[in-house]
């Protein structure tokens, strides 16, 4: 069995990673064997599955390190389907090119303005690099925190279709949904009708990431 590998990272902070690894690694986990890695010294994914305890629908969590986030990469794909990686805020450049050697999609969560979009070069750049080692690296922005009354703004698109990376069709709205999902340490899946809305996103992103 070999997993399909997948990094959410984004060197600007609180862009989504975290509530996307989370709710992600839980859909996979209804479909197929997942390891959830916390790659975040911070321990942003720890503390929300801490929390859920036995009771979460979380997958199992490892913490990993840094430096050795390429070799457990590479030991859970061997016995999963899907292993994701939640990444730090502020990776420093020769860690985030081992986890982009290391997987074979990495998803960027950004907010849905040209500013956010623009403080997410440094990714688009890190995927360049990283293609050298790996080239068969897929990279797709998501767009996090969609006002779902609003269209997205004609300067957004404009910046999205410049942007070197492309963004997923499906995306995550703003929905109090992932926090509550936060605050009782699980996912959305598990919030039963309070859930509905969040996770017909979550499926949307999981259902275009199996097909890409
Ligand atoms: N789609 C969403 N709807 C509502 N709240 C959200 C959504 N996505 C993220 N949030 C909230 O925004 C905050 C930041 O999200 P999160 O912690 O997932 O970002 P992060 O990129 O992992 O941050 P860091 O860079 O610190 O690791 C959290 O309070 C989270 O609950
Ligand atoms: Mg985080």
């Amino acid at each position: 069995m070999t997993a399909l590998r997948i990094a959410v990272a984004n060197q600007k902070g609180g862009t989504g990673k975290t509530t996307l690894t989370v709710n992600l690694a839980a859909g996979f986990h209804r479909r197929g064997k997942t390891v959830l890695l916390d790659a975040d010294p911070q321990g942003s994914a720890r503390d929300w599955a801490r929390i859920g305890g036995s009771d979460s629908d979380l997958p199992p969590l490892h913490e990993v390190a840094a430096d050795e986030v390429r070799t457990r990469i590479a030991q859970f794909a061997a016995a999963s389907r899907f292993v994701l990686v939640d990444c730090p805020p502020h990776l420093q450049s020769v860690a985030l090119g081992q986890v982009l050697g290391a997987v074979d999609l990495v998803l960027i969560p950004v907010q849905p303005s040209p500013l956010d979009l623009w403080a997410s070069i440094d990714m688009a750049v890190a995927v360049k690099d990283a293609r050298s080692g790996n080239p068969r690296l897929r990279a797709y922005m998501v767009l996090n925190q969609l006002d779902s009354r609003n269209a997205l703004s004609r300067s957004m698109h404009q910046a999205l279709a410049e942007f070197e990376v492309s963004a997923l069709e499906n995306g995550l709205a703003r929905r109090a949904a992932f926090r509550s999902a936060a605050l009782e340490g699980g996912s959305v899946y598990r919030l039963g009708g309070r859930g509905k809305s969040a996770v017909s996103d979550v499926e949307s992103i999981i259902k275009e990431v199996l097909s890409i």
